[in-house]
């Protein structure tokens, strides 16, 4: 099987590499890497979508994973074209040529497409409202795609981290090197999922997929994350507590707990954005994982690459 991975070079793409090798030849693309160095690693703006209809038309993958997208939440407020390009038009365009070509097409999106107003975890079927224009063009996607007719599944996540990349855990152990006291936001509720949690479970269901291929019943939109619920305040204060406990930070900062009125961010979040888990279980069997082990890997991972 001929398998195209995009964003191999992000926390999630980093992750599904080594665990998509065993259903076949996997080619990766991404935008920064020296295509000389072999024809499985392709360098590619994926921005630049008639390239990405000829690359697609050259190596007709059986399979797409869509790991590649635009996420800088902030940032996407005063720069919508590109998150929309990236977002909504690449993944549409892979969903057309899907369908055209056979084929199937795993893509992920995110609890950003809520409002946050619902108070318990949102379903696949709740009704969506994003509050910011990534929650707006990540919601333009899974429509472009739905709109397609192609073979699919998306699964929405939340609050990925990861050893590598630019993350809430990296960030909280940079911050807590260079300062003594730090003040996080303590009303958005979410579930923290780490990225090698989110490969392991896209696996288990690509899995089922192709063991079943002919029959498209279990295709469409799934919610996958961790199952800790907890605030950026509470993940934070594990953070800590996980690092110190594995000799990664000397002292832990003073902590204050901190409105999101409070704080300077561009982008509105939702105040609660916890996905309901119920369907990937019972229609592929994943389990979601909990925080603290996860965590303590994740940071594990991170005092060995040092
Ligand atoms: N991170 C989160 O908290 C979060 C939460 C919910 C859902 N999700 C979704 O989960 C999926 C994986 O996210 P992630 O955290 O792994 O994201 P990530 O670490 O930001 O990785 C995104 C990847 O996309 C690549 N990319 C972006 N623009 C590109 C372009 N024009 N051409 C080629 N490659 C491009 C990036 O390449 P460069 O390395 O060159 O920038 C990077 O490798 C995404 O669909 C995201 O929307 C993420």
């Amino acid at each position: 099987m001929n398998i195209l991975l995009t964003g191999v070079a992000g926390q999630l793409g980093q992750e599904l590499l080594p665990l998509l090798a065993q259903f076949g030849n996997v080619t990766t693309v991404d935008r920064n890497v020296d295509s000389a160095i072999s024809p499985k690693r392709l360098k590619l703006d994926l921005s630049d979508l008639n390239r990405v209809e000829i690359l697609l038309n050259r190596q007709r993958p059986d399979l797409v994973v869509n790991a590649a997208a635009y996420t800088a939440v902030d940032k996407a407020e005063n720069d919508s074209e590109p998150a929309f390009r990236m977002n909504a038009d690449l993944p549409g365009c892979i969903a057309r040529w899907t369908e055209r070509n056979g084929g199937f097409l795993f893509h992920f999106s995110t609890d950003y497409v809520f409002d946050g107003q619902k108070g318990q975890p949102y379903r696949e079927t709740d009704e969506t409202g994003p509050i910011n224009v990534y929650g707006e063009s990540k919601l333009a996607g899974e429509w472009a795609i739905a709109a397609s007719k192609c073979r699919f599944v998306v699964l929405r996540t939340s609050w990925v981290y990861s050893a590598h990349g630019s993350n809430f855990v990296m960030s909280m152990l940079r911050l807590a090197r260079e300062r003594s006291e730090l003040s996080i936001v303590s009303d958005q509720t979410g579930c923290p999922t780490w990225a090698r949690n989110l490969a392991s479970a896209s696996v288990k269901v690509i899995d089922r997929l192709l063991k079943y291929k002919t029959d498209s019943k279990n295709d469409g939109l799934y919610h996958y994350c961790d199952s800790t619920i907890t605030t950026w305040y509470e993940f934070a204060r594990s953070i800590f507590s996980t690092a110190s406990g594995l000799g990664l930070l000397d002292e832990i900062p003073r902590m204050l707990p901190l409105k999101s009125s409070q704080y300077p961010q561009i982008a509105q979040r939702p105040g609660f954005s916890v996905l309901d888990t119920a369907a990937i279980r019972d229609t592929f069997a994943v389990e979601s994982m909990g925080l603290n082990a996860s965590l303590a890997a994740c940071l594990q991972e991170i005092e060995d690459d040092k």
